[in-house]
């Protein structure tokens, strides 16, 4: 932790944005699954299905409510969940550093917002799952899934009358959750793509936190801030791809993040 908090103090001497960049892993203390864990989303689905089938606007296209009924039973999951030491010590850190700090998540579970993260440097790279759209996107604004729709247990289907709530305000088409899928590409206006981006470009340090760096805008912008001569930080219960990258930069720490964070942020802060 020593070298990790001096190599951050450091970086932090230089100009540039203080970027967070969050994954399941920092949710994985307040219970919420993650994906690709012993327990994890992806790992258990399998049985039933492979995410693939799922998690994409073809599956959407297909069985649109056996969709939905996944995203409202892990709605329900992160709903009964509460943010953790972890989630607030970012919240702390933003605070300490309001002009360059910059949190970006792949989580679509909200624990960041609920913790206190404001929204102007709360980038939520994969959507929200509290949030839905118009299917035929008549228009990219979101919108808070009615509060009347309740949490589906696993496995189970939609009720006919709140198939009716799940319908766009504004063109009454059917609504989508808000949430990127497997055979979708980032944007800006919904998933913060230039904007991540041009923070990373210019970032003093990435302290990355609970990924296991499947997807690929967060590889993008790791190696966007590395280029940039910015200190990578990881910190991970498992090594990761990431950890490689920070164990050559600022150093990998493998212990949970509701342990880790607030020793940082307070020793930072
Ligand atoms: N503290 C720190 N790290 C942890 C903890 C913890 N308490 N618990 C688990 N981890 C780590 C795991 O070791 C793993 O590397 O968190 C990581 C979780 O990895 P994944 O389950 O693959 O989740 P994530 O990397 O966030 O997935 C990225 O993939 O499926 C898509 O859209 C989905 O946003 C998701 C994206």
């Amino acid at each position: 932790m020593d070298a990790v908090v001096a190599a951050c103090r450091e970086a932090l001497a230089r100009p540039g944005p203080a970027i967070v960049l969050t994954g399941a892993g920092v949710s994985a203390e307040s219970g919420v699954p993650t994906f690709r864990g012993a327990e994890g989303y992806w790992t258990i689905g399998a049985q039933e299905y492979h995410p693939e089938e799922l998690a994409t606007l073809v599956a959407f296209s297909q069985m649109p409510w056996e969709v939905w009924a996944w995203y409202l039973y892990r709605r329900g999951v992160c709903r009964a969940a509460a943010p953790n030491a972890g989630h607030a010590a970012l919240v702390r850190w933003d605070a300490a550093l309001p002009d360059r700090f910059a949190l970006v998540t792949q989580n679509v579970d909200g624990l960041h917002r609920r913790a206190g993260s404001p929204d102007a440097r709360l980038h939520e790279i994969h959507g929200d799952i509290d949030l839905m759209r118009c299917a035929r996107d008549c228009t990219p604004a979101r919108d808070p899934i009615p509060t009347a729709v309740p949490a589906i247990p696993r496995g189970g289907a939609v009720p006919e009358a709140i198939r009716a709530e799940l319908r766009c305000p504004r063109c009454g088409a059917m609504a989508r959750p808000h949430v990127l899928w497997f055979d979708e590409s980032y944007d800006e206006p919904r998933y913060h793509l230039d904007t991540v981006s041009r923070l990373a470009a210019g970032a003093a340090l990435v302290v990355i936190v609970g990924t296991s760096a499947q997807t690929s805008l967060p590889w993008h912008v790791v190696a966007l801030a590395a280029r940039n001569g910015a200190a990578i930080v990881d910190i991970n219960v498992e090594p990761n791809p990431f950890g490689d990258i920070a164990a050559r930069s600022a150093g990998a720490i493998r212990a949970p993040a509701g342990e880790v964070l607030p020793e940082l942020v307070d020793r930072l802060a």
